[in-house]
């Protein structure tokens, strides 16, 4: 009914797949799922426009930088980022999504304000709160999110628990630093709180590679932001775009 309260869509969704009436929400459902799905298939949805697409057509260069961030996401040695946010085999394929669409229990930690405001009790389950999951070993794991125009959209994870992209780096490395300053979430001050759902973790990828220290954590950052389509790119914040506010590397 509140599709169709706009004469607008009522008549564009009546023209393309048939009379829609009121009565027959799911019709109108079936339509209205169609005509996003169309859309989602151009061009303008999906540009593949940023600096990175840019890059990989010849047209733009990336800062030193920059380059270092993308070796270190894609590489089998120095970071597990493509375990997870890779779907192409080729490292420089045109059309990565930076997502291979699989589910993981990264370890988030709750975010206790945000549930409190919904009336949320309990822990949040992700995959497992799916009433058509029944699985347990899917409980606290969420989909594998896309990475393009991640600079942009924070607060991070599925709630929203870090406001830096550069926490988010820092969280994924205290899997794999054994120095005492990278166990502190630098936007609390305080350790990294534990998971919200712990016992389904994807230890044995969150563990692969070394250490980062904070010349190649603010490389990361630098080349998360080079996957800002170019309509967004005014949104970057430069200032923090390799700031390197952590420890020193000794901290590594
Ligand atoms: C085991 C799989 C896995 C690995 C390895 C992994 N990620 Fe993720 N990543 C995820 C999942 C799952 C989420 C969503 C978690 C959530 O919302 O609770 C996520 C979320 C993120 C986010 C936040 C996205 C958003 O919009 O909130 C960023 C940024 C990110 N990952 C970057 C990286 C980088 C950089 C690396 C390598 C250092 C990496 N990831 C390694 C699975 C992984």
């Amino acid at each position: 009914s509140r599709i169709l309260e706009n004469p607008r869509y009522d008549a564009t969704l009546s023209a393309l797949y048939g009379a829609a009436t009121p009565g027959d929400p799911e019709a109108v459902f079936r339509a209205a799922t169609s005509a996003i799905a169309a859309f989602e298939g151009t061009d303008s949805f999906a540009p593949f426009d940023s600096k990175y697409d840019r890059y990989l057509r010849g047209e733009a260069q990336l800062t030193d930088e920059e380059e270092l961030g993308r070796i270190l996401f894609f590489s089998q040695q120095f970071t597990n980022c493509n375990l997870c946010h890779q779907l192409r085999k080729s490292a420089i394929a045109a059309d990565e999504t930076f997502t291979d669409y699989s589910y993981h229990n990264i370890g988030v930690p709750a975010n206790a304000a945000a549930r409190a405001v919904n009336g949320a009790a309990g822990p949040d389950l992700g995959l497992l709160a799916n009433p058509a999951v029944e699985d347990p070993a899917a409980a606290g794991k969420f989909k594998v999110p896309t990475l393009r125009n991640v600079a942009v959209t924070g607060p991070y994870m599925h709630n929203g628990v870090f406001e830096d992209l550069r926490t988010v780096i820092l969280f994924y490395n205290k899997y794999n630093s054994k120095a005492a300053a990278r166990q502190i979430n630098p936007e609390t001050g305080e350790a990294w709180a534990a998971p919200e759902v712990p016992g389904t973790l994807s230890m044995d990828k969150l563990t692969t590679g070394p250490a980062l220290d904070d010349e190649r954590i603010d490389a990361l950052v630098a080349f998360l932001e080079t996957l800002t389509d170019s309509r967004y790119e005014y949104l970057l914040d430069r200032d923090t775009a390799s700031a390197g506010t952590g420890g020193t590397d000794t901290d590594r």
